[in-house]
């Protein structure tokens, strides 16, 4: 039987980065959700299909066309550059479209089946308490909005995004509202997960807390 890690959280508390180096430690497949949302945004608004009912026949049926590989990602075969995928345009996006069940449910079984029998580690709003809700251990990172909007800031700045401060506070406060108060899937710590505060914490801080829980698995 595989072995499931889930770090959940809101927007910039650093659970992709975590995910990504715990994936690296242990040679765990990665399942970064939220990139799954915001191909899903992406390859909407590419169909030109902004009516809500459309958005939710389609998602049936492009769910099977996306594809993560060696660090890159493809929408019914085309790759999609890493600065148009991690733009706060397109997070948005994916967060007005999370928020609709049907979506949600075309996109639960991909997700399931992601990384095979391999163990795995995924990171997002409801690894463990929809997708993977009998996961080996569970984590959820919270932190200070001001201080994972100033983490989005240098990461956006970093890809070349122009972004101001304040205009992504703001952006930042909206979508985690919207994912805390959506009916289907709302972003929350599932009852058995692992609450670590990061506001105050290095990368490497949070790591190491994460890798304190999961050597019992490893090792
Ligand atoms: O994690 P990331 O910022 O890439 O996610 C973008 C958006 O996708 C989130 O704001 C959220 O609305 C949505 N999402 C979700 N469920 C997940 C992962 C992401 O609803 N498991």
């Amino acid at each position: 039987m595989r072995t499931i890690i889930t770090l959940d959280g809101p927007g910039g508390v650093g659970k992709g980065t975590v995910a990504k180096l715990l994936a690296e430690k242990y040679n765990l497949q990665h399942l970064d959700s939220g990139a799954v949302y915001r191909l899903c945004a992406l390859h909407l608004q590419d169909c030109l299909l902004f009516d809500a009912s459309e958005l939710e026949q389609v998602a049936e049926v492009f769910k099977m066309k996306f594809e993560f590989k060696n660090g890159k990602f493809f929408s019914a075969g085309v790759e999609i550059p890493e600065e148009r995928l991690r733009s706060e345009f397109t997070a948005q996006a994916a967060s007005q479209i999370a928020v609709k069940p049907k979506i949600r449910a075309a996109l639960l079984q991909w997700q399931r089946n992601y990384g095979g029998e391999e163990n795995l580690v995924a990171d997002g709003r409801d690894m463990g308490t929809v997708v993977f809700p009998d996961a080996q251990l569970k984590f959820f990172l919270d932190a200070d909005a001001k201080i994972r909007a100033k983490r989005r800031f240098e990461q956006l700045k970093k890809q070349g995004e122009n972004v101001s401060l304040a205009a992504l506070e703001r952006e930042i406060s909206e979508r985690d509202k919207r994912d805390r108060n959506r009916e289907t899937a709302p972003l929350k710590p599932a009852a058995d997960a692992i609450v670590i505060d990061t506001t105050d914490l290095s990368v490497n801080a949070v790591l190491d807390k994460v890798v304190e829980r999961c050597q019992v698995f490893f090792n």
